[in-house]
């Protein structure tokens, strides 16, 4: 039985993955984590999830949260998450790491925890946008470098970071496929004066609204044609078993850092 530490278990996606990992019969919850003080330390973390207890409790501790885990699920907070990195690589516990917004220092301290421990770090866990992204690059590479790409994404208005760590993975897929760097030719903004369109620009647009879950789309642009891509999150429960699977196969793995690419074999 797969062992696994639910850590932001009180958030949306923290409750998905108990949820995911309950209704699965190879894995089961083995320590929660929440914020110090929160209301909900020492309940019952299936029941957080409005399931029945299993008699695991919350904790604000991390490597007491990871301690009995093979692989932890990390939807939290940035500067969290890498303090719950810490935590794993003490206990040796691999980590399936979701939290998004992650900022270069805290990318290079997973990089870093990959050399003594299993991470895979997915800014989208879900299997459909995953095989999306690996469209969107074959796509660029097909149509050359002359198609203009412009990237939307949509999310809930609780969303704190933008552009969403999706619509960031395709448009440095797409880069990457165009041999440039996604830092040189993204636009972010476009407001007032902005002059002409340069022909290389990733443009990104991000939307905030109610409680939508996720929607992206790719939009490949020549003078004479377009063509759209889009993919949409229905559920947040499909992050959380693209999370589960991301675990599966971890614990299969030698220490090092992974993408969901590796987890789901796609690329050339
Ligand atoms: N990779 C993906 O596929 C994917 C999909 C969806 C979301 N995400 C990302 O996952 C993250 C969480 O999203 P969400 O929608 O679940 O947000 P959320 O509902 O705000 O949940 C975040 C959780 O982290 C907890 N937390 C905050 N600080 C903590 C700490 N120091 N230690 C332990 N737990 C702590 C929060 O506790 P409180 O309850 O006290 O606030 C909350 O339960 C975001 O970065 C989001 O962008 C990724």
């Amino acid at each position: 039985m797969l062992r696994i530490a639910v850590l932001g278990a009180t958030g949306r996606m923290g409750i998905n993955v108990t949820r995911a990992v309950a209704s699965s019969d190879d894995a089961a919850v083995s320590g929660a984590l929440v914020e110090p003080g929160h209301d909900l330390i020492g309940a019952d973390v299936a029941e957080v999830a409005g399931l029945a207890p299993i008699g695991v409790t919350v904790v604000d501790d991390p490597q007491q949260a990871v301690r009995d885990a093979d692989v932890a699920i990390d939807f939290t907070l940035p500067d969290a998450a890498i303090i719950n990195l810490d935590a794993c690589v003490k206990q040796g516990c691999s980590i399936v790491m979701g939290t998004t917004g992650l900022n270069d220092a805290q990318q290079q301290a997973l990089r870093q925890a990959g050399q003594t421990i299993g991470v895979v770090y997915g800014r989208n866990m879900s299997v459909g946008v995953n095989v999306f992204t690996e469209l969107a690059r074959r796509a660029a590479r097909l149509l050359g470098p002359d198609w203009e790409v412009e990237i939307s994404e949509a999310h809930h208005r609780f969303k704190v970071d933008a552009p969403s760590g999706t619509a960031l993975q395709i448009g440095e897929a797409i880069a990457a496929e165009r041999g440039q760097n996604l830092d040189d030719v993204a636009c972010y903004r476009r407001q007032g004066s902005t002059g002409a369109r340069p022909p290389e620009a990733i443009g990104f647009t991000s939307v905030r609204a109610g409680t939508l879950v996720g929607e992206h789309t790719v939009m490949l642009a020549s003078d004479t044609e377009l063509l759209r891509l889009e993919h949409r999150a229905l559920d947040r429960a499909t992050f959380a078993q693209g999370a589960l699977r991301a675990a599966r196969w971890l614990v299969q793995q030698p220490a090092g850092i992974y993408g969901m690419a590796d987890v789901l074999e796609l690329g050339d």
